[in-house]
C-alpha cells in the first residue's frame, strides 16, 4: 500500500500507479472484529459521539466502536446525571450519529428505564435502537442479575455491550460516582459478572471505574472483549467521552482523562472574534455578500429612477 502523495514529475507508468494513494479500503467494524482483535492483542478503540458531525469525525478518524453513551444526559442535555434522559431522546441522537458513521461499530446505550421493567418491555425498546436508529448493538448497564435478560435480548438477534464497575445509572445505589472493586467482596462479584457475561455472550464488556489489577484480572479471565474508562491499560481496548477529549465538560476531569484538543478555548475564540466583526462592521465584507449581475443592476436603476422622475 502507499499512502503518499501522486508524484509531480514525470515519472515510469508503473511508478505513476503504485504511486496513487489509492490506500487499503477500511473494513466495516463488526463484533466479530472486537473479538478477533483481542485474539490478535490489538488495542479496540471506542469513542463516544452525540451527533452526525461528532460521529462522522471520529469514524473517519478509524475509531472502531462509536458509542451513543447516555452521557449525552450531562454533555449534550445539560442534565445533572444519566437518569432522566428517554428511549425517544437517545434514539434522536442515535440516529444523527448513525448518519455519519459508516465503518464504526454503532452502539446504542439503553437509558436508565428502558430495560428494567422486565425483559419483553427491555427487548422492544433493544429493537427500537436497531429499527429506528439503526444500531448495531445496545448497551446494558449490570453484570450477573442482567445475564438472562441479556440472554432474551441476544435471543432477538440484537447484539449486546455489557457495562460493569461504576455503572452511573447505579448512582444513588452507589452514593455518588465512587470507584468500584476495592475489596475482595466487591471484586469476587466483579468477577462473577464478567464471567456471567462472558457466558451470555455479549459482544463486549466496558468496565468502568475499577482497579487497573481488577481490570486486568477480568481481561484475562473471558473471552469477551472488555473496554476499559478508568480500568487502566490491560484491557482490550479504551473509551473515553467525546467531550472529555475535548475540554467541552466545563469542569474538573477525572484521573483517567486525558484532553487531546480544547474545543472550548476554539469555540469562545471562534464566538468572541464574529461578535467583535459584527460590531465592528467588520463582517461580512463585501466579497462575503451576494450581488446582482450587471445587466439586472442597470434595469433596477432604469426603475429606481423612473420612480424618482414621477414623485418629482
Ligand atoms: O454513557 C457513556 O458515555 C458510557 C461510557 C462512559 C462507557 O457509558
Amino acid at each position: 500500500m502507499c499512502t503518499g502523495s501522486i508524484r509531480q514529475g514525470g515519472g515510469a507508468l508503473e511508478d505513476i500507479v503504485s504511486l496513487t494513494p489509492i490506500g487499503e479500503p477500511r473494513q466495516k467494524i463488526t463484533v466479530a472484529t472486537l473479538r478477533e482483535k483481542k485474539l490478535q492483542h490489538e488495542p479496540i478503540t471506542c469513542l463516544t459521539a452525540y451527533d452526525y458531525a461528532s460521529g462522522r469525525l471520529v469514524d473517519e478518524a478509524s475509531i472502531d466502536v462509536i458509542l451513543v453513551g447516555d452521557s449525552l444526559a450531562m454533555t449534550m442535555l445539560g442534565y445533572e446525571n444519566t437518569l432522566s434522559v428517554t428511549v425517544d431522546e437517545m434514539l434522536h441522537h442515535t440516529r444523527a450519529v448513525r448518519r455519519g458513521v459508516k465503518h464504526g461499530l454503532l452502539v446504542g446505550d439503553m437509558p436508565y428505564g428502558s430495560y428494567h421493567l422486565g425483559a419483553d418491555e427491555a427487548v422492544r425498546n433493544a429493537a427500537r435502537f436497531v429499527k429506528e436508529a439503526g444500531a448495531e448493538v445496545v448497551k446494558i448497564e449490570g453484570g450477573e442479575k442482567r445475564a438472562d435478560l441479556i440472554r432474551r435480548i441476544i435471543d432477538a438477534e440484537i447484539p449486546v455491550a455489557a457495562h460493569i464497575g461504576l455503572t452511573p445509572q447505579s448512582v444513588n445505589m452507589m452514593g455518588g460516582y465512587k470507584v468500584q472493586g476495592k475489596s475482595l467482596s466487591d471484586i469476587e462479584q466483579l468477577m462473577r459478572d464478567a464471567v456471567a457475561l462472558d457466558r451470555a455472550g455479549v459482544a463486549c464488556i466496558y468496565l468502568e471505574g475499577i482497579p487497573r489489577e481488577v481490570a486486568a484480572m477480568i481481561t484475562a479471565e473471558v473471552s469477551t472483549p472488555t473496554i476499559g474508562i478508568g480500568a487502566g491499560p490491560e484491557c482490550d481496548g479504551q473509551v473515553l467521552v467525546f467531550h472529555d477529549i475535548l475540554n467541552l465538560t466545563f469542569g474538573d476531569p477525572a484521573k483517567f482523562v486525558r484532553r487531546y484538543g480544547d474545543a472550548a478555548a476554539l469555540i469562545t475564540h471562534a464566538a468572541q472574534s464574529f461578535r467583535a466583526d459584527v460590531v465592528s462592521h467588520q463582517y461580512p465584507s463585501d466579497k462575503e455578500s451576494y450581488h446582482l449581475s450587471k445587466d439586472t443592476r442597470a434595469a433596477l436603476e432604469t426603475v429606481l429612477e423612473r420612480k424618482r422622475a414621477l414623485r418629482r
